[in-house]
């Protein structure tokens, strides 16, 4: 007769086999770790407490009653990473390849509860056939309690999605409201519909990768932050993101202690601006070398390329970065750029991590494709993202700020709290070419020699507005700064910054432009 401690501890070691050895072993050989595999590598040796361990589901339908399996197809609880508390789920593909059932929505229900009482961030580890399907509708409830709490914990507690197998239907949803989504190349996929629909419905033949692979993801349509080619490197990548992020809304931006070895290497700073202005270079060069060593870490980096996003420290401190990016686009800013940085400056501005924006803008991509697909209704997007943001701002013009873009770009007049300018930026309503063809354009056509007229008006307007000193008399720009000051002024900066209150005038919830 088996003693109630034999029972306890027969149950734990049922409990994780999950979907039993052989469905173990079929994981392993598609390249993919288990879900309880994946939590052991995420967190703390030993730090993770295990909850619903022993939760069944509760359906008899098509012979379900017969297929009984300890934790249901989710590995629910709570542990550390870096010392610092999280709650996690991991869907198990071992059980009813990860469906959801109404019992499994509720074990990861439970986990949100507790980590929004508690203030901690939720990181769910997503490997699903989508909806039970022996449950119908049942799991469709179960996914909608799910998004709810998503919902309602948007900004309250960061939340974290890995996409480390299928992730498809409606369940692409859940994934999509929380702050960041990080899928492993290869074994994992999100659509809303799969090949086979698509074929029937738009007669497209497309596989599963060219669909909703990480790749696909990553640089065309943005859902993913992070595409990664194992998933120790996905793991690996959680952890790291988490380092810059505060536990929750109330909590200030994290630091790490700093030496002086963390000192970035600045000795090509005032070289990296072309002389000629319409040269491009890698705003990455200026993170680099203004920020501290080695800590720059970029979000969405195969996506809408002309804008740089991305986490820094200055001294230590957590900081978020958006900046224009003159290598690719000239830096111009178009619908996707406006998309991914508007989300960007959101979460940062949600958690409490200081903004610095670098400036090189031309202006907004013109063409029929951005007017046609709103680049005003996105565009306003980023435009709105700044100026409703409370946490400290600090932007660097390094060259360009023209037009529109210039008062996007975190400027002054949307409440950016400190700003500077390099030497060689040009603040204006536009290029100084365009600039002299309307404004001189009467000059110009009745000239003996137009071409020489027109490249004599070119630099006329070049000489009045292609610096920063017009802005700086008018006290737009604070100061005007060689790039070498950069790293120094911003940390001064922030530092001075770091008790910023300012509260935005009470309101249910503003009305950005979706
Ligand atoms: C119940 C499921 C299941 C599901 C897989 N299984 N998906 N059980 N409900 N949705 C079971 C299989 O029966 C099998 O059980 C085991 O999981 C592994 O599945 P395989 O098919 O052998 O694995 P694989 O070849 O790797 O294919 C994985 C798969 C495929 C691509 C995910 O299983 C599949 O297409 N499943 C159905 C996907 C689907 O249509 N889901 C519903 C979408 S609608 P055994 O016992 O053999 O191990 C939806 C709506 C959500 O999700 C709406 C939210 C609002």
């Amino acid at each position: 007769m088996e003693t109630p401690e034999e029972k306890l501890l027969r149950k734990r070691s049922e409990a994780l086999l999950g979907g039993g050895k052989e469905r173990i072993e079929a994981q392993h050989k598609k390249g993919k770790l288990t879900a309880r595999e994946r939590i052991e590598l995420l967190l703390d040796k030993g730090s993770f407490q295990e909850i619903g361990a022993f939760v069944t589901h509760r359906s008899n339908e098509f012979g379900l009653d017969k297929q009984k399996y300890l934790g249901d197809g989710v590995v629910t609880g709570y542990g550390t990473i870096d010392g610092r508390e999280v709650f996690i789920f991991s869907q198990d593909f071992t059980i009813f390849g990860g469906s959801l059932s109404e019992t499994f929505a509720e074990k990861i229900c439970k986990i949100m509860d507790l980590a929004m009482k508690v203030g901690a961030p939720v990181i769910g580890l997503n490997d699903s056939g989508g909806a039970r399907i022996q449950e119908g509708v049942v799991s469709l409830a179960g996914y909608a309690d799910i998004f709810y709490r998503n919902t309602m914990a948007s900004g309250v507690i960061p939340q974290i999605s890995a996409i480390m197998g299928p992730c498809a239907g409606g369940a692409v949803y859940s994934p999509a409201i929380t702050d960041f989504i990080l899928m492993v190349e290869n074994t994992s996929y999100m659509f809303v519909t799969g090949p086979n629909v698509v074929k029937t419905v738009t007669n497209e033949t497309v596989t599963s990768e060219e669909l909703g692979g990480a790749m696909t993801h990553a640089t065309k349509s943005g859902v993913t932050h992070f595409a990664l080619p194992n998933e120790m490197e996905c793991i690996q990548h959680i952890k790291k993101l988490l380092s810059y992020i505060p536990q929750n809304c109330e909590e200030t931006t994290p630091w790490v202690p700093y030496n002086d070895s963390m000192y970035p290497d600045a000795s090509n700073i005032d070289n990296i601006i072309p002389d000629n202005p319409n040269l491009p270079y890698d705003i990455k060069q200026v993170i680099h070398a203004i920020c501290d060593k080695d800590s720059f870490f970029e979000v969405h980096k195969d996506f809408a390329e002309n804008i740089v996003v991305g986490f820094a420290r200055l001294e230590g401190r957590a900081i978020g970065i958006v900046a224009n990016q003159p290598a690719v686009l000239a830096g111009c800013l178009d619908i996707k750029a406006s998309q991914k940085a508007a989300r960007f400056v959101r979460f940062c501005d949600c958690f409490n991590i200081p903004l610095l924006t670098l400036v090189d803008v031309p202006g907004f991509l013109p063409g029929t494709d951005q007017e046609w697909n709103a680049i005003i209704t996105n565009g306003a997007k980023l435009l709105y993202a700044f100026s409703e943001a409370t946490v400290p701002r600090i932007t660097v013009i390094t060259r360009k700020a023209y037009g529109g873009a210039y008062d996007v770009m975190n400027s002054k007049h949307i409440g950016c709290d400190l700003n500077f300018a390099w030497p060689k930026a040009e603040i204006a309503v536009m290029g100084a070419k365009g600039a002299a063809e309307i404004i001189f354009k009467k000059e110009i056509e009745t000239a003996d020699n137009p071409a020489q007229k027109f490249a004599e008006k070119e630099q006329e307007y070049l000489r009045k507005f292609a610096n920063p000193y017009r802005a700086a008399n008018r006290g737009f720009v604070d100061e005007v700064i060689f790039p070498h000051e950069t790293r120094q002024k911003l940390i001064q900066g922030f530092k001075f910054l770091e008790n910023k209150a300012v509260k935005n005038p009470r309101k249910k919830h503003g009305n950005i432009p979706l």
